[in-house]
């Protein structure tokens, strides 16, 4: 298992291309399911995750060909329907083919995926919004089955307790794009990839009006096109890189991003004392100094980001002040905290809040990655962190960050890997 050598105390300089959006891609490869076809797909991140996914297209006999940031997907030989454990286990994201299977070939068998370092993460809603749209679906010997002689529309409220789901409402919606009639999905998630997801579906022929709300509605559509389509830029990798930034006192351009999609955490980088210039699909961060303390309340988007909260809380453990941090989302993203404090971070959990009181500086520490955001957040304090930090089992950040290494080293970071 790799692990990433951190020497910390250098300041970032420079500038960092963002790739596509890892949450947008999974979505969209598997979407090419939809129909029988050549698909090409552009800005796609080199990301396990991305690999992952072609595995599962070619299990179901798909060929998937990736060259530079480009995939060829040929769907003409996919007729399987069946994502096993081996590979739903490794990526929850697989059961994004269930939508697209069961409108393609009227069935899908899934893997459950079970809990994950983050939480129980059930996929009742997933389940819920195929049922509404008349699947059949069984849970059975730990699979989900779903049968459909035809998928029709309907009203779905596919809000849950935790709030709207983004992998719910894409796969309800991948679901819905041939179904008979008219599908109203009420409480929708808005994320940005639930928007590229539907841009994608749109450019194949499918009629879907309303996403990015909280309403999204789709007219049945009898033929759907094999189509030339490109990602979004990752927003939360850019957001990974601005917080190096700003924790480094440094000063760096991330280029090619949507910075809207960045809102509320450029707006919270601000409030630590940042300086953020827009400009066009550029963003520029300099850090400004001693970090100034903030609270932070994660929700759902537009709202600050829960694939944000770990890398602000290594932000804020260095800054001037106490910061309080909580988290709606996911019920166990705390996996970070005892390693952060392995690093001298003082820090308290009290339920969903961690109580973040600011040092003045982190020590370096071999430290364990427990998950992708949380190891992205344990880079981030060893960039800052005096002496030496180890960050082992790396392939947590290998899902989700292309040459998170190389990428640091052209800012200026002393960083490498170590292959073990
Ligand atoms: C996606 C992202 C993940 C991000 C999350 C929230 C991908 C591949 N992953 O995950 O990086 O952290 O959105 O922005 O895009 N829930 C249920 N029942 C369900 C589904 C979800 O109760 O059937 C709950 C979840 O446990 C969680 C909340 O709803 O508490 C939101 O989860 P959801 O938006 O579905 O997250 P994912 O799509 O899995």
């Amino acid at each position: 298992m790799d692990k990433l050598v951190i020497y910390g105390g250098k300041r970032l300089k420079g500038i960092v291309e963002i790739n596509g959006a890892k949450n947008a891609a999974l979505p969209i490869m598997a979407g090419t399911l939809l129909v029988e076809g050549e698909f090409i797909i552009h800005n796609i991140p080199l990301v396990r995750d991305v690999f992952t996914m072609s595995e599962v297209l070619e299990t179901l006999g798909a060929k998937v060909k990736i060259e530079d940031h480009t995939a060829i997907i040929d769907t003409r030989g996919a007729v399987g329907y069946e994502a096993p454990y081996e590979l739903v286990k490794k990526m929850r994201a697989s059961y994004y083919v269930l939508g697209p299977l069961v409108s393609r070939l009227g069935r899908a068998r899934v893997s459950l995926p079970g809990g994950c370092a983050i939480g129980a993460r059930p996929v009742d809603l997933h389940i819920k919004g195929l049922r509404e749209l008349s699947v059949k679906v069984n849970l059975i010997h730990g699979y989900i089955e779903a049968e459909a002689e035809r998928v029709i529309g309907n009203e779905i409220f596919l809000e849950g307790v935790k709030g709207p789901s983004v992998g719910a409402t894409i796969n309800t919606m991948m679901a819905a794009v041939r179904c008979s009639g008219k599908t109203i999905i009420d409480g929708a998630a808005m994320e940005p990839e639930v928007v590229d997801v539907a841009n994608f579906l749109r450019t194949m022929g499918a009629e879907i009006n309303g996403a990015g709300t909280r309403r999204i509605e789709i007219t049945g559509v009898k033929k759907l096109n094999p189509v030339e389509y490109t990602i979004i830029p990752d927003r939360i990798e850019a957001g990974t890189y601005a917080v190096s930034g700003v924790i480094t006192n440094g000063d760096i351009v991330l280029r090619n991003v949507i910075p809207e999609h960045l809102d509320a955490v450029l707006k919270k980088l601000e409030e630590t004392g940042a300086v953020i210039e827009r400009r066009g699909r550029e963003i520029r961060v300099k850090g400004q100094g001693r970090i100034r303390s903030t609270d932070i309340r994660v929700s759902p988007y537009p709202g600050f980001p829960t694939d944000m909260q770990a890398q602000f809380m290594a932000l804020l453990c260095i800054a001037d002040g106490v910061s309080v941090i909580t988290e709606t989302i996911f019920e166990n993203r705390f996996m970070h905290v005892p390693e952060l404090m392995r690093m001298g971070a003082d820090l308290t959990i009290d339920g969903q809040n961690v109580v973040v009181r600011g040092k003045p500086s982190l020590s370096g520490a071999p430290v364990m990655a427990s998950d992708l955001r949380a190891s992205a957040a344990l880079v981030i304090a060893g960039l800052v962190a005096t002496g030496k930090t180890e960050v082992s089992r790396v392939y947590h950040i290998d899902r989700g960050y292309e040459k998170v290494e190389e990428k640091l080293k052209r800012l200026g970071a002393e960083i490498w890997r170590v292959r073990e």
